[in-house]
């Protein structure tokens, strides 16, 4: 059943389908990266300068949440300076819509209390796939030595040792979250004495804010392992830091070119990040090969289906799970794909059977029967990625199909539209509804 669309806005893309893709594409500075990037800056009362930060919604919200907190921030295009020296413990505007609106809000309770020894936090938001509870983070900062409660929503911490500095402690986490990770690793970073991580998340976006926090002066072994040790410091200077590529945008753009069945080159993309999906889009037909931080895919135009099942990094992302069941939409034969990370992320495929695209639903896993008969329609977006995925199957339809939510597109991709339009698609945005 479709969701509800009342709280949709009215802006929307037109998008003509059947056109072929030729050329290049820049990828843009990580959005998950620059979030935790973001809440790491906190951890120092220096200048944090960030590069490669890409203009989007999410990082606008995150902006506007720092201030709330005291921070200054300066922003020139892609650039980012984060002056954290008049930062509070706790924003002055908790009721703040944006706290409940961004998953990465709650990055900030690590750096908090680890700076201040208290702090007090609305309980995050972010996209509906899932129940996407925080417990892992919540056991962490316990385990650091953090009295927790939760009051009306808010998350009330307290670090109970006299110094009000949190303690190194060996910490196992019972599932493998990059959230976790990432507010435990940034927490530590300040705790007295070592901090061991078991069973951590490896994702790229955990190395890439490992390696800013050494260059602000932290102590950390292993982050892309699944073992990270921490070794406390005092405090932390500031730094400047260039943001890794995106590697789910790039990713989505492959996915792009194998829709269309159109050549494209893509850079700078980190080819490590993208293992598993290019050797699936290797595996349906694609031709891949790269060279320094240039990708370059020629798709055969017969590709065939192939079967994948999501999970933690270096598995396939659940992020590129609806780009790629639009792809599956349009090859040949049946593929199985099985969502194993969140488990509400299959809202996408009620909207490509709107176009005629034949998908079983088992649990969570779907079978979708590949056609090369896609008709264009009115399609809905629910969440970033799957509002990503609406575009792609519109790319590859018959006729002109309109796509909405685009507030959630917005949140993750720079320049979506105008990115595949240099390429030569041909999607237009509107304001209001037709
Ligand atoms: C991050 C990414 C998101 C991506 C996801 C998985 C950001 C801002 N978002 O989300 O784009 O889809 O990783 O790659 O970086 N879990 C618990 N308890 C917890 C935390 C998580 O049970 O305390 C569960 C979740 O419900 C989920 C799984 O662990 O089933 C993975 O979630 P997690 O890796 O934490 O995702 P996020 O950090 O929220």
């Amino acid at each position: 059943m479709r969701p509800n669309q009342d709280h949709l806005s009215r802006k929307y893309l037109k998008v003509l389908g059947s056109q072929k893709l030729s050329g290049h594409i820049r990828v843009s500075g990580a959005k998950n990266s620059s979030l935790v990037l973001m809440a790491a800056a906190l951890l120092s009362d220096k200048t944090v300068h960030l590069s490669n930060v890409p203009l989007l919604s999410d990082v606008e919200a995150m902006s506007k949440l720092l201030t709330s907190m005291g921070v200054e921030l300066r922003r020139n295009k892609n650039q980012l300076e984060i002056m954290s020296g008049g930062l509070s413990f706790f924003s002055k505007d908790l009721s703040c819509r944006v706290f409940h609106s961004l998953r990465a809000s709650f990055f900030c309770i690590g750096p908090l209390l680890a700076r201040f020894g208290e702090t007090k936090i609305p309980l995050p938001g972010g996209c509906r796939i899932g129940a996407r509870p925080v417990d892992e983070h919540l056991q962490g900062l316990r385990a650091l030595g953090a009295e927790i409660e939760i009051k009306n929503d808010y998350v009330v911490a307290k670090v109970i040792s006299p110094q009000k500095r949190l303690i190194g402690a060996q910490i196992r986490f019972n599932c493998k979250s990059v959230g976790a990770t990432e507010t435990i690793l940034m927490a530590a970073t300040l705790a007295q004495g070592t901090t061991i991580l078991e069973n951590a998340a490896q994702e790229p976006e955990i190395q890439d804010v490992a390696k800013m926090m050494k260059e602000m002066g932290a102590k950390i072994q292993g982050a892309g392992t699944s073992r990270i040790i921490i070794e406390g410091v005092d405090r932390l200077n500031g730094c400047s830091y260039t943001v890794m590529p995106d590697r789910i945008e790039a990713g989505t753009f492959l996915i792009a070119a194998a829709i269309t069945r159109s050549p494209l080159t893509i850079s700078p993309v980190i080819p490590e990040h993208l293992e598993t999906v290019i050797s699936k889009l290797q595996e349906c037909g694609c031709l891949i090969e790269y060279s320094d931080e240039i990708l370059s895919i020629i798709p055969s135009k017969n590709l065939q289906a192939v079967d994948i099942t999501t999970g933690p990094f270096p598995g396939f992302p659940t992020d590129l799970q609806a780009p790629f069941m639009a792809l599956m939409t349009t090859v040949k034969g049946t593929s199985r794909i099985e969502e194993t990370v969140f488990e509400n992320r299959m809202k996408h495929l009620v909207e490509f059977q709107r176009m005629g695209a034949k998908i079983l639903l088992e649990g969570n896993t779907a079978y979708v029967i590949g056609s090369d008969n896609l008709k264009a329609t009115s399609l809905i977006g629910f969440d970033l990625r799957s509002c990503a995925s609406m575009v792609l199957v519109s790319l590859a339809a018959n006729g002109t199909s309109i796509v909405r939510g685009l507030e959630h597109l917005d949140r993750g991709y720079e320049d979506f539209s105008a990115k595949l339009n240099a390429v030569g698609a041909n999607i237009s945005r509107n304001r209001s509804v037709p």
